[in-house]
């Protein structure tokens, strides 16, 4: 959601020059716009069936302005998002929270690590346990509809200020994460919202603007191919229509020219036809900029209602869809059926039987709600205490998704050093505040650690264990002296001053604590740690010859640094939520054997992320064409990894990549069929479930090996399965791997286990564009199992035809 209208504080960065890796000239004509697909395919509740009778006499209850009411959002309610009650009925309306990471509008909460952190754990067991307290903390404060997970941004450009929300660029990763979040979320009975449907990679003119002419100029438009759009960026969505999310949130950004929330192709074609999605799609907070044409597109519940968020304010729906039934010029069947679309999870979640009251507290921490409020909402008490015991799962997880990315001389783990020093900003508490919704820039910012991202994403922390913190309680165990120095600017400029107040000097372990500020509404416009980050670590590396970094950022870094001989080890710590003191300190002195992979590239140099960039320059920034926001999806399915993998780049860290204080190996790979019948190169016809083709997800080869714990402590393995899937003439280009398995073992020194992969049809297959299918090709398929994207330990092949 948008509370503000953008303000974004950057600097220049001129539009990146592309390779097309589709290895074909492309043609831009071909994206000014959007196939028809009408009409908008009604509901039939499959998976929710009992709820759909429920839902259908709700319906027939109602009388034309209140069907309208329900599918279009108030102002004045206390959540972020509110369909008003009906008290004639008693229907006490929905209310709308967010975030991924937290109920943002609420006190009394946790602050859980972010999606990437969640991701970075590769831990299905922890992914799953966060959504599910995620749900019931959504619950507890009487919120029906949780604005999370997140998979668009899938994270095209580390640049995007959103990628920390969700999961990985890479979408197998993300498909499990999203299905694990929203099992959770639901689990407790709460709507999960999967978002942002579609093509929503960048924050910078994601709305649209006014020139200094007085000139609309259209928000920018994400030109997808079709395999890429089916094989990345709506992977993680079918996953989730797949799980039963119950809604699904559209973007801001234009889809072939047109808007992603009236683009009929992407909501009835791609959304509603092909994936069989069942709930209700809900417009991003102000992403509708059309009445009766959203409407027949397949838009079903409008947020946050009135245009510019305000009461005072008009809305094309509303009053205005009464209007459009009466002129004619919208069927009443199709308000039917979004009213059902909007009641079916509601009642399948027996929200209307058993739900806690709405605490209203909420509402006067509603940056959008305006008074006075409807009185028609439930209140219960004010303030509930939410957080039960989540803190531990949050130190946890945070802990399972911390990188260890360099380790020499076993710097790490520590062992009682006598003599500590602590430096960065990042290491202490924050000076401005504990909450971070506002979308300024990192200046706002200067002193404190950063356990969460800004915007809508970020979660009001009712304490932060700093990770100086947790040192000072950690170093009293062993009687270590800790001394710390907090000021970038100082240690930046003026390192000899700064350390002079160090002593005896210089320290034997030196901790460097580095942040990335990162928010919705704007993208980031460097991929080095924010606040002279180069130059602190090299000035404490110049004096200190064991020198550990510790990042929290939203994504990847550069880190210039890197091979600096006295930096003696890097930990990618991402953003950890409340507990990040503690959670690093298990990692710091082996309390906990790291056991976080990467969930995306660290690339030598900022440079060679420049095949996908963001779209911006200074022209487009003065520009007084409405259409001249293009964002050119070249490269297509060349992403990530990849990309490096295809041009066979070198890279800092690649992909999956992340050490351990043991070591692990692996043996016996295996792949066999599973039944014994013959495999169709298209997938048998069978009635669209949610998902799409429900024989897509039908297992039919399984990969099985031994993994085992070679080391002298216990840790945890990740071991990931790739497949090397065979190029298709006309079709671009196929990665040369691309991840369809993982697995994260706990064991003890010795200790083997058996790791098993089912890969199911889709993993095997491409998008047809032309049979408009998923295709398996003859050919020969390469299983790759290793402990990274470039660890490939075994390999084996299987043809499935
Ligand atoms: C976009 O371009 C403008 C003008 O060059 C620049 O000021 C701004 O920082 C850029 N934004 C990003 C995210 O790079
Ligand atoms: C593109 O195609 C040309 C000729 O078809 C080939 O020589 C070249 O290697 C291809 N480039 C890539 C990046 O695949
Ligand atoms: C965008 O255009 C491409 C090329 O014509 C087409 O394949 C794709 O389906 C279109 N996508 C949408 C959402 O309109
Ligand atoms: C229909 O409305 C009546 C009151 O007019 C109410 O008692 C009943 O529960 C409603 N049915 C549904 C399905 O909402
Ligand atoms: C903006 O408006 C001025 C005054 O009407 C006009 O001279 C100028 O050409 C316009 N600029 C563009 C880019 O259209
Ligand atoms: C109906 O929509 C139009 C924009 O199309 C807007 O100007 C008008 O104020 C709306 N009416 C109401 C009652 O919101
Ligand atoms: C009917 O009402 C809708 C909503 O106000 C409006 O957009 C549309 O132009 C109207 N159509 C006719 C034919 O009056
Ligand atoms: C940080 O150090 C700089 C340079 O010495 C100084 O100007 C600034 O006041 C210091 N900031 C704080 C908060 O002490
Ligand atoms: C970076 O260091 C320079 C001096 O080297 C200083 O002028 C500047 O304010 C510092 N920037 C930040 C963000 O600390
Ligand atoms: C590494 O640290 C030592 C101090 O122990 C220092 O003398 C040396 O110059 C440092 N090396 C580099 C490359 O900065
Ligand atoms: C690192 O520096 C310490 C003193 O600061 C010194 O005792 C030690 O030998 C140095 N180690 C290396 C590997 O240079
Ligand atoms: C194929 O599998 C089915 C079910 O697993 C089994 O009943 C049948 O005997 C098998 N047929 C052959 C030829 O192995």
């Amino acid at each position: 959601m948008a509370p503000f209208k953008d303000y974004i504080v950057l600097a220049a960065l001129t539009l990146l020059p592309t390779l097309s890796a589709q290895n074909t000239t492309w043609d831009h004509s071909l994206y000014a716009s959007s196939p028809p697909v009408y009409p908008s395919p009604p509901t039939t509740g499959q998976g929710w069936e009992a709820a759909y009778a429920q839902a259908d006499a709700f319906v027939k209850n109602l009388t034309l302005e209140e069907k309208a009411g329900v599918l279009t959002g108030v102002a004045q309610g206390p959540c972020i998002g509110n369909i008003a009650p009906i008290p004639r009925i008693g229907f006490p309306g929905l209310c709308l929270q967010d975030g991924p990471a937290s109920i943002r509008q609420a006190t009394f909460a946790t602050v859980f690590p972010a999606g990437l952190t969640a991701a970075a754990s590769w831990d299905k067991g922890l992914i799953y346990e966060r959504g599910l307290y995620l749900g019931a903390e959504f619950r507890g404060k009487g919120a029906h509809i949780a604005l999370a997970p997140v998979c668009g941004p899938l994270g095209r450009s580390g640049l995007a200020g959103r990628g920390w929300e969700g999961f990985s660029p890479d979408p197998y990763l993300t498909g499990v994460a999203m299905e694990l979040t929203i099992s959770g979320i639901q689990k407790n009975g709460v709507q999960a919202v999967a978002k942002h449907w579609i093509g929503n990679e960048q924050e910078t003119q994601r709305n649209p603007s006014v020139s200094d002419n007085g000139t609309t100029i259209e928000a920018v438009s994400s030109n997808i191919d079709d395999r890429t759009m089916h094989e990345l960026y709506m992977w993680p969505f079918a996953n989730s229509v797949r799980a039963g999310v119950a809604s699904i949130m559209c973007s801001y950004n234009r889809l072939n020219g047109s808007y992603a929330c009236q683009n009929s192709k992407a909501l009835n074609g791609l959304l509603k036809d092909e994936l069989g999605f069942q709930g209700y799609v809900m417009s991003d907070w102000g992403a509708v900029h059309a009445g009766v044409d959203s409407v027949q597109a397949g838009l079903d519940m409008n947020m946050p209602g009135p245009l510019g968020f305000f009461v005072s304010e008009p809305s094309f729906w509303g009053p205005n869809l009464t209007l459009a039934i009466n002129n004619g010029s919208l069927a009443e069947e199709r308000l039917d059926d979004m009213v059902r679309r909007v009641m079916l999870p509601y009642f399948h979640f027996g929200q209307n039987v058993d739900f806690p009251p709405i605490d209203p507290e909420s509402a006067d921490l509603n940056i959008l709600g305006v008074t006075p409020l409807l009185d028609t909402f439930t209140y219960g008490p004010a303030n509930v205490d939410v957080r039960d015991d989540h803190a531990k799962l949050v130190r946890d997880l945070a802990a399972a998704g911390t990188v260890l990315l360099k380790n020499t001389n076993n710097a790490l783990p520590l062992k009682a050093p006598k003599n500590m020093g602590v430096f960065g900003n990042d290491a202490g508490d924050p000076t401005n505040g504990l909450y971070t919704l506002k979308f300024v820039g990192e200046q706002n910012y200067e002193y404190g650690t950063l356990a969460v991202g800004g915007g809508s994403g970020t979660g009001r922390l009712t304490y932060v264990v700093t990770p100086l913190d947790a040192l000072k309680v950690r170093t009293q165990q062993d009687g270590t002296l800790l001394q710390y120095l907090l000021n970038n600017t100082l240690i930046s400029s003026d390192p000899t001053i700064a350390f002079y107040s160090i002593a005896p000097s210089p320290p034997e372990v030196c901790l460097v604590f580095l942040k990335t500020w990162a928010s919705e509404g704007a993208d980031l416009t460097s991929l080095e740690a924010d606040w002279n980050s180069t130059a602190v670590v090299e000035n404490v590396a110049g004096y200190c010859n064991n020198t550990i970094v510790v990042t929290h950022t939203g994504g990847p870094n550069t880190m210039p640094w890197a091979n600096h001989p006295n930096v003696t080890a890097i930990v990618a710590a991402h953003f950890p939520g409340q507990e990040s003191g503690n959670s690093i300190v298990d990692i710091l002195y082996g309390n906990v054997n790291p056991s976080g992979k990467l969930p995306y590239t660290i690339a030598n140099t900022e440079a060679d992320y420049a095949f996908a960039g963001i779209t911006n320059s200074t022209e487009l920034q003065q520009t007084e064409d409405p259409n001249a926001w293009q964002s050119d999806f070249t490269e297509g399915l060349l992403i990530e990894y990849r990309h490096f993998d295809y041009y066979n780049q070198s890279v800092l860290f690649e992909f999956g990549f992340g050490l351990s204080y043991t070591n692990f190996s692996l043996s016996d790979l295996s792949v066999s069929k599973i039944g014994n019948g013959t495999i169709s190169a298209s997938p048998p016809q069978a009635a669209i479930a949610p998902g799409g083709n429900p024989t897509l997800y039908d297992a039919l080869f399984r990969a099985t090996a031994t993994v085992s714990n070679t080391g002298s402590v216990a840790g945890a393995a990740v071991s990931q399965l790739y497949l090397s899937l065979p190029q298709i003439p006309g079709e671009g280009i196929t990665p040369l791997k691309v991840l369809r398995g993982f697995e994260k073992t706990s064991l003890e020194p010795g200790q083997s286990a058996q790791v098993s992969f089912d890969l199911m049809r889709r993993d095997i297959s491409h998008w047809d564009t032309i049979a408009q299918e998923w295709m398996i090709s003859s050919g020969n398929i390469g299983v790759q199992l290793g402990f990274s994207s470039r660890d490939i330990i075994l390999t084996d092949s299987f043809s499935a035809l």
